[in-house]
């Protein structure tokens, strides 16, 4: 290819000859035009707060893989939930971390109403009745081998995990959970949950679906957050999706729909925003992502490293998610985000 014998395009016009009168950075000359135009706008209302919950009393320990967030005792838990009412975050998602002592094959402490998932509910109800409580119906806690399923023989059996999580589901509500999200992706389990919630008279208690959870390299920092890490034998694959399927991805989402989800979720976030857009397009549901973990890692790694502006990082990956179709994020930034917003 000659490309000296190309004559250049543009040498001989004017640019206005080019694009006629049109010229798209008229409305970027200026911080009150940018305003004006812009599309989307991330809120304090888009937040939902993902925490960790430990045993003991006024204890918090870092989490070493995700700089800035820690593990709470359900007493300072409860006080963080405040914090976070006051700055206007809608809903926290709570995650334990159970002692290995009360783990075992089947993750039976998630039938305790006692556990420790249960009891921070309760506190957090207690101290901030306004705020939302979504709590995780997954097994992997609680099990031994951190699975979110029962093992048996090798295999996550399917529908014994079912009755399980949707019996896990009343007692979460018993305890004051608004929401039940279960994140584990077994066959059945949004409308078992629906079954036994509404059976139990709680109908108003709502289900958000982890209906596209992907097998991801990005929970990593999590599984530290949660102490599954060491426990986890083998992989998710045969019950998280395939990170290259995005039809499967909206069969799911269709499927957990039918059986009653009232809001879905994708997740992991950022590397899936195709999914989100796709998802909000085909189904106009309440739809959210998860910035999980490993997402949240990078960036604050990158920041501590001085190789990006971590504020500037952190608004814009979670714009992304509001110009993808999300109307929400759980997202470990959540707090931060807040007070920034709020100025
Ligand atoms: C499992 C579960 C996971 C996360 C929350 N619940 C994934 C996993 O450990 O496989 C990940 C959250 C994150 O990475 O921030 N039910």
């Amino acid at each position: 290819m000659n490309r000296i014998a190309r004559p250049l395009p543009s040498a001989s016009r004017r640019v206005d000859e080019i694009t006629g009168s049109r010229r798209l950075r008229r409305m970027r000359k200026a911080d009150w035009s940018r305003r004006l135009v812009q599309e989307t706008r991330l809120t304090v209302d888009d937040l939902i707060w993902p925490v960790f919950v430990v045993e003991g009393e006024n204890r918090h320990e870092e989490v070493a893989a995700m700089p800035g967030v820690t593990r709470l005792s359900v007493d300072l838990l409860a006080r963080e939930a405040e914090r976070a009412a006051k700055l206007g975050i809608p809903a926290i998602a709570t995650f334990p971390k159970v002692e290995l002592a009360l783990k075992d094959q089947t993750g039976s402490e998630i039938l305790n109403p006692d556990n420790l998932i249960n009891r921070a509910t309760r506190a957090i109800k207690e101290a901030v009745p306004e705020i939302g409580v979504i709590t995780d119906g997954a097994l992997d806690p609680f099990t031994s081998h951190g699975h979110d399923g029962i093992l048996r023989e090798g295999i996550i059996v399917n529908d014994e995990t079912v009755a399980q999580v949707a019996q896990a589901a009343v007692l979460q509500a018993a305890a004051g959970a608004d929401i039940i999200a279960p994140s584990d992706m077994m066959d059945g389990r949004i409308g078992a949950i629906r079954d036994a919630l509404d059976a139990a008279g709680f109908q108003d208690v709502a289900i958000m679906s982890y209906a596209t959870k992907f097998a991801s390299a990005f929970y990593g920092p999590y599984r530290e957050a949660i102490g599954t890490q060491g426990l986890l034998k083998g992989d998710k694959k045969t019950y998280y999706l395939d990170h290259a399927n995005t039809d499967e991805a909206m069969r799911e989402i269709e499927q957990d729909l039918a059986e009653g989800a009232d809001m879905v979720m994708v997740k992991p976030g950022l590397p899936y925003l195709d999914i989100i857009r796709r998802a909000k397009d085909e189904f106009a549901m309440p739809t959210f992502a998860y910035q999980v973990s490993g997402e949240y890692a990078m960036i604050e790694a990158a920041a501590k490293n001085g190789w990006l502006d971590g504020e500037k990082a952190m608004l814009e990956s979670l714009a992304a998610f509001k110009r993808a179709g999300c109307d929400g994020v759980l997202t470990y930034f959540a707090p931060r985000v807040a007070a920034l917003l709020r100025g």
